[in-house]
C-alpha cells in the first residue's frame, strides 16, 4: 500500500481549471520533486493536500485513510480539518516563522497545543498522561530537531536576528515538530540568496537519509535530481511527465518537459 495516493484531483477557480485530474502515489520514504513553470499549479496542489484548498474532485489517501473524497465531501469541523492536515508537514517559501517567539519556541509551539487538546479528549501524548511530562518530551526532541538542522547554539535568537537561510531551517524543524507523515516543501529556497541556499537544500538532503517521505516543489532542477526518487512536471495543471529523474530530466520526452528543461543553462542529458 502506497503512503500517499492522489486520486484525479480537480480544482478550478471560478473558470481557470487549475488542476487537471491530477493522480499519483508515494511511498513511505519516497522523495517526489515537482517541477513546471509558473502557474502550472504546483503551490495548489501542495495547498490541497493541506486542505488549505478545497478541490472539487477527487480523493486524498494517506496510509489507507482517505482523509478527502469529493464525491462525498460534507462540512467538516476546523477541529476535524487540524486533525487531518497533521499528516502533512508544510514548509513555505517565505519561512512564516513568528517574529515575536524564539527559536525554541517557534519550533514547541505547535507541539504543545496539540498535547493539550489531547491530554483532554484521551488523557495520553507519546505516552505520557501529564501536560508538564508532555512539555519535557516536546522540549527533548525540539532540541533533537534543531541539532539536526545545525542550529542549536540559536535556539534562544530571534528570527530576525537569522540569516533567511537559518530561517528556512527553523521552519523545517518546525514541521518536522508535528512528526507528519509527509513533509511539503513549497519552493523552500527561491526566497533565499545564492549562497544560502544550499545549507537549506543540505538539510533536505539529510532528511532524506533518516527516511521522511517528502514532496518538494523546486525550480532547482540540479537538487532534484540529485534528491528525488521520482519527478513529476506539470504544466497547465496535468502531470505532463512523470518518472525518475532519469527518465524526465536526463531524458524527457515531452516536448513541454523539454522546453521547460532547456531553459535552463545546465545540460542535463
Ligand atoms: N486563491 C486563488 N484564487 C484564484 N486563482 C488562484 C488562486 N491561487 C492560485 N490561483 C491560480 O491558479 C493557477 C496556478 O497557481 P499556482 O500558484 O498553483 O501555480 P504554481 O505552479 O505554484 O506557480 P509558481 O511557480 O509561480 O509558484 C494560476 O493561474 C493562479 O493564478
Ligand atoms: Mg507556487
Amino acid at each position: 500500500m502506497s503512503m500517499l495516493n492522489v486520486d484525479n484531483i480537480q480544482k478550478s477557480f471560478g473558470k481557470n481549471e487549475v488542476l487537471k485530474n491530477i493522480s499519483f502515489s508515494l511511498e513511505k520514504g519516497e522523495v517526489l520533486a515537482i517541477i513546471g513553470s509558473s502557474g502550472s499549479g504546483k503551490t495548489t496542489l501542495l495547498r490541497c493536500l493541506n486542505f488549505l484548498e478545497r478541490p472539487q474532485k477527487g480523493k486524498i489517501t494517506v496510509n489507507g485513510e482517505v482523509l478527502f473524497d469529493g464525491d462525498t465531501y460534507s462540512k467538516q469541523k476546523e477541529s476535524e480539518i487540524r486533525k487531518k492536515r497533521l499528516h502533512f508537514g508544510m514548509v513555505f517559501q517565505s519561512f512564516n516563522l513568528f517574529p515575536q517567539y524564539k527559536v525554541i519556541e517557534n519550533i514547541v509551539l505547535a507541539p504543545q497545543l496539540q498535547a493539550k487538546e489531547q491530554l483532554k479528549s484521551t488523557g495520553e501524548y507519546m505516552g505520557v498522561k501529564t501536560y508538564k511530562e508532555a512539555q519535557q518530551k516536546i522540549m527533548e526532541n525540539a532540541l533533537v530537531l534543531l541539532e539536526k538542522v545545525g542550529l542549536s547554539e540559536k535556539k534562544d535568537a530571534y528570527p530576525c536576528n537569522l540569516s533567511g537561510g537559518q530561517q528556512q531551517r527553523v521552519a523545517i524543524a518546525r514541521a518536522l515538530a508535528l512528526n507528519p507523515d509527509i513533509l511539503c516543501f513549497d519552493e523552500p529556497t527561491s526566497a533565499l540568496d545564492p549562497e544560502l541556499t544550499g545549507e537549506v537544500l543540505n538539510v533536505i538532503k539529510g532528511l532524506k537519509t533518516s527516511d521522511s517521505t517528502m514532496i518538494v516543489v523546486t525550480h532547482e532542477i540540479e537538487f532534484a535530481r540529485d534528491v528525488a526518487d521520482k519527478i513529476i512536471f506539470m504544466a497547465d495543471g496535468v502531470i505532463a511527465e512523470e518518472g525518475t529523474p532519469q527518465q524526465v530530466i536526463n531524458n524527457p520526452q515531452n516536448p513541454r518537459t523539454k522546453a521547460f528543461l532547456s531553459r535552463f543553462k545546465q545540460n542535463f542529458s
